[in-house]
């Protein structure tokens, strides 16, 4: 029997909060006359805060909120800014498909992380961004992906070896540290010697950066420590690039640094420095989140445990390589499911670049948009039965993500789509084969995680599962 998941931060605050603002509603701005189109209608939220505490606190309420007063787009205040949320597959294909380029990904993200991820390939745009892309596409070759696999397996071995059984174990704490020192072996190659604390610290900072309140350089501020961070990460990655340059290695920044296309396009140094540091990012908290949430839904199905452990020890290997992940379809099916019930991207950002529309409804040039990826995947009318966790709703007799596109879209799509998605689901999966040969997982009944809102929505208690060794 699959029971329910239910993802949710239900603090008194943030549900009253959300009940509060049918107050101030207005449209965005009016649709030009005789243009057929409707306005997009939403509500400021309270004062200052706006609605970002029932956003933060609870994204998937707050959007099934907005989808039952508003429809698939409305607007809101929502981290110091108006933003329109865009919900739905229709919406997630007009803005990611993008025919008449009316949306950019730079001036969209520049708000929330700009300061941090500058260069990033995902805060280009159209030509720029096409250029960088295809360097890059070298460096995510399957020959390439082969060599991470093999680099990352002795990482995570060591890493879940030491894991000790026991209840209340701090599954996602624990993974965060584990994501880490793969990110450290397959990145950057092991390198980081007596450095790693220091930058491992930069590092979150500077995630940590785009998630401050107070949006400002103020010191001892969150935005403050951010920008250092990211002063930290620049100055390691270029001070390392000559030998890098140098080298044969076979970890992404060097990869990166002798990167060449057919062409003959190469990355600068700045670009190299510019496109780690972005990737670091884009990699982390979205493979950890999911390996978590797989874990606790493998806990609280001791079938899909079973199946997917009975799956791996067929494989009679002690780690996977990027060839056997063919032989797991079960933990394919789970991968999906969990992707599916908590996508660790949330809001995807963009920007109008002129007045546009987004499923009908008239969207003015400078609106910032929130593309809702977490959301869409977990509501109806899109999906049935959305909270239960039910992998075989991807099996081949019902792939019920078949029907649209973008119903199924944790990835994204077209150009900015993730260069990663092959390299997430490698890890993820080696990650969950070496657990499951050498712990079961167990989790008490009726537990709910306390679920918090990062640049993802994560367990914010740390996940405690019960681990036993086997
Ligand atoms: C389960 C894991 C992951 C998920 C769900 C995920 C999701 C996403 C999504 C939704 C986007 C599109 C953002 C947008 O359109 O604005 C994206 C972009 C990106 N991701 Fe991932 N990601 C994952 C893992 C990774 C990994 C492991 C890497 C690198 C090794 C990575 C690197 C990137 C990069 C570089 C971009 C920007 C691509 C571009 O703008 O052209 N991601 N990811």
């Amino acid at each position: 029997m699959s029971a329910p998941v239910s993802l949710r931060l239900r603090t008194a605050a943030t549900s009253a909060i959300d009940r509060v603002p049918s107050y101030g509603v207005r449209a965005l701005a009016p649709p030009p006359p005789g243009s057929g189109l409707k306005p997009v209608m939403g509500d400021p939220g309270l004062p200052v805060v706006g609605h970002t505490l029932g956003f933060v606190g609870s994204m998937l309420d707050a959007s099934r909120e907005r989808y039952a007063r508003y429809g698939t787009v409305s607007w809101a205040n929502v981290i110091g800014t108006p933003l329109v949320i865009a919900l739905g597959p229709d919406a997630i294909e007009r803005i990611l498909v993008n025919k008449d380029r009316a949306f950019a990904s730079r001036e969209g993200w520049n708000y929330f992380i700009g300061p941090f991820f500058d260069r990033g390939v995902m805060l280009m745009d159209f030509e720029e961004h096409r250029h960088h892309r295809r360097i890059m596409q070298e460096a995510f070759r399957r020959e390439q992906l082969v060599r991470y696999v093999e680099a990352m397996n002795p990482a995570i071995e060591r890493g879940i070896a030491a894991w000790e059984p026991r209840e209340g174990f701090r599954l996602y704490d624990r993974t965060k540290q584990l994501t880490l020192d793969i990110a450290t072996e397959v990145f950057v190659g092991g390198a980081l010697g007596a450095e790693a604390d220091r930058l491992n610290r930069a590092f979150v900072d500077a995630v940590h950066g785009g998630q401050a309140i107070v949006r400002r350089d103020v010191p001892g501020g969150r935005w403050h420590r951010g920008l250092l961070g990211r002063r930290v990460l620049e100055d390691w990655f270029r001070e390392q690039l000559p030998a890098r340059r140098a080298s044969g290695g076979n970890d992404l920044f060097s990869v990166l640094c002798r990167a060449e296309t057919e062409d003959g396009e190469r990355f600068s140094d700045e670009d190299v420095v510019a496109h780690m540091i972005f990737t670091l990012m884009a990699a982390h908290d979205t493979s950890t989140i999911t390996f978590a949430m797989a874990a606790l839904q493998l806990a609280r199905h001791p079938e899909w445990q079973e199946r997917l452990r009975e799956e791996s020890r067929a494989l009679g290997k002690a780690t996977i390589g990027f060839d056997d992940l063919d032989a797991l379809p079960a933990m394919d099916l789970v991968f999906k499911e969990t992707l599916r019930s908590n996508s660790p991207v949330g809001l995807v950002a963009r920007e109008a670049r002129f007045d546009t529309e987004i499923d009908g409804h008239f969207v003015p040039a400078g609106a910032r948009i929130g593309l809702g990826l977490f959301p869409s995947m977990r509501m109806e009318p899109w999906w049935s039965d959305p909270d239960r966790f039910d992998p075989e709703r991807f099996s081949p007799e019902r792939r019920e993500d078949a029907w649209h596109k973008y119903a199924f879209a944790p990835f994204g799509g077209t150009a900015h789509k993730c260069i990663g998605m092959h390299f997430g689901a490698m890890e993820v999966k080696a990650m969950l084969h070496q657990l499951l040969l050498r712990f079961s997982l167990d989790v008490p009944a009726g537990y709910e995680p306390l679920m918090d809102y990062g640049t993802g929505v994560f367990p914010a208690d740390g996940l405690p599962l019960t681990l036993r060794r086997i």
